[in-house]
């Protein structure tokens, strides 16, 4: 299966001649779900379903497009500060590539299988003792005093790659969606979705949606308006408190006629049992995009009546186990004990 670069090429602003680095990321898959839609009114509503990348996230779609550059420019190192899934996706990718890759995180702040990803794909893990958002201070200070190529969202490649994903939005349904809702952290996803929309609409014509950004309500610094110095969520992927691309999600959802709100942890557990609920497991940052779109419409700030929706859940939930498993009974191996148990 081709990746996203051989598949849109012509779309991506990227170095001209170079092999791709890929992992066949992408066509992931737009699933169909009326039995939550039901919740929203007469709604339309699909999941895109981005935990179906290789490593398990969106991050992917921008991991084969900023690995490709970086090998265009003769880079032999990369560097990310990551809340997990940025990590796991730029330890891959560099493997690949077979480019050296440090990755720092916020001290025990990161879920256990991103951990795991980040090791076992042979990156330089490197646990700074303080937040996400001091972590990429630190990787920018570096990569500009040093050859070693970010490989965080302020790299432009990586929009140009998570764009992507709006192309095959579009592509699916025949055209773009009323309203898309995703989980806001770093800020780089929204803006590429944006990029992504807007391009399509400057080639083809057509409408734009609307996007609602969704950040976690200890994490809201968007919504505030201000730096959150101790950021707090469970959706640790999205626990950010000083976005690097804040401004350019504000004018994102500003230009789409959409907004960026917040929700609270349990709005998001909520939402991830839901959907879980449905057959999809997501990690709890990608199931803030349908908490978001659940309060909006309870609290009568949206009607989505006759709308078509696209819920971005950007993570598999393996990769986040952090949901304890629930009771469960052992028995001896006999037939009677298990119809007893049953009530059968
Ligand atoms: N969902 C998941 C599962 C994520 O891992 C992230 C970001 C987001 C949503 C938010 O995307 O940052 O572009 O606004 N994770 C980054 C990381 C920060 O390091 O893995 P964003």
């Amino acid at each position: 299966m081709p990746g996203i670069i051989e598949r849109f090429r012509s779309y991506l602003d990227l170095p001209d001649g170079v092999d791709p680095v890929t992992l066949s990321e992408g066509s992931t898959p737009l699933i169909s779900m009326p039995r939550l839609a039901s919740d929203l009114g007469a709604v339309e509503l699909h999941i895109k379903f981005e935990g179906s990348n290789p490593t398990g996230s969106f991050k992917d779609r921008g991991m084969t497009t900023a690995i490709t550059a970086a090998v265009s420019r003769g880079a032999s190192a990369v560097i990310c500060a990551s809340t997990g899934n940025t990590a796991a996706s730029a330890a891959a990718y560099a493997a690949r590539a077979g480019l050296r890759c440090v990755v720092l995180l916020p001290h025990g702040k990161v879920a256990s299988g991103k951990l795991a990803a980040a090791y076992t794909h042979g990156a330089e893990v490197v646990e700074v003792e303080g937040s996400y958002d001091e972590a990429l201070g630190l990787a920018r200070r570096l990569s500009e005093r040093t050859s070693i190529n970010l490989v965080n969202s302020l790299n432009p490649y990586r929009l140009e790659g998570q764009k992507t994903a709006a192309f095959e939005i579009s592509e699916s349904l025949g055209a773009a969606p009323d309203w898309v809702a995703l989980p806001v952290g770093n800020a780089g996803n929204i803006s590429a979705y944006w990029m992504g929309f807007r391009q399509l609409a400057d080639l083809q014509g057509g409408d734009l949606p609307r996007l609602l950004g969704v950040q976690a309500s200890g994490s809201a610094s968007l919504v505030e308006g201000r730096v959150i110095d101790h950021p707090e969520t469970v959706a640790s992927a999205i626990r950010i408190g000083n976005p690097a691309r804040g401004e350019q999600a504000l004018r994102a959802a500003e230009e789409s006629s959409g907004r960026i709100i917040a929700v609270p942890d349990h709005a998001i557990l909520d939402a991830q049992r839901d959907l879980a609920h449905q057959g999809l497991w997501v990690e709890p940052a990608s199931a803030a995009g349908l908490a978001g779109l659940r309060s909006e419409v309870e609290a009568g700030r949206l009607d989505l009546s006759g709308q078509r929706v696209v819920c971005i859940c950007t993570g598999h939930g393996l990769k986040d186990p952090h949901v304890p498993a629930g009771p469960t009974t052992l028995i001896q191996p006999r037939l009677q004990d298990l119809e007893e148990l049953l009530n059968l």
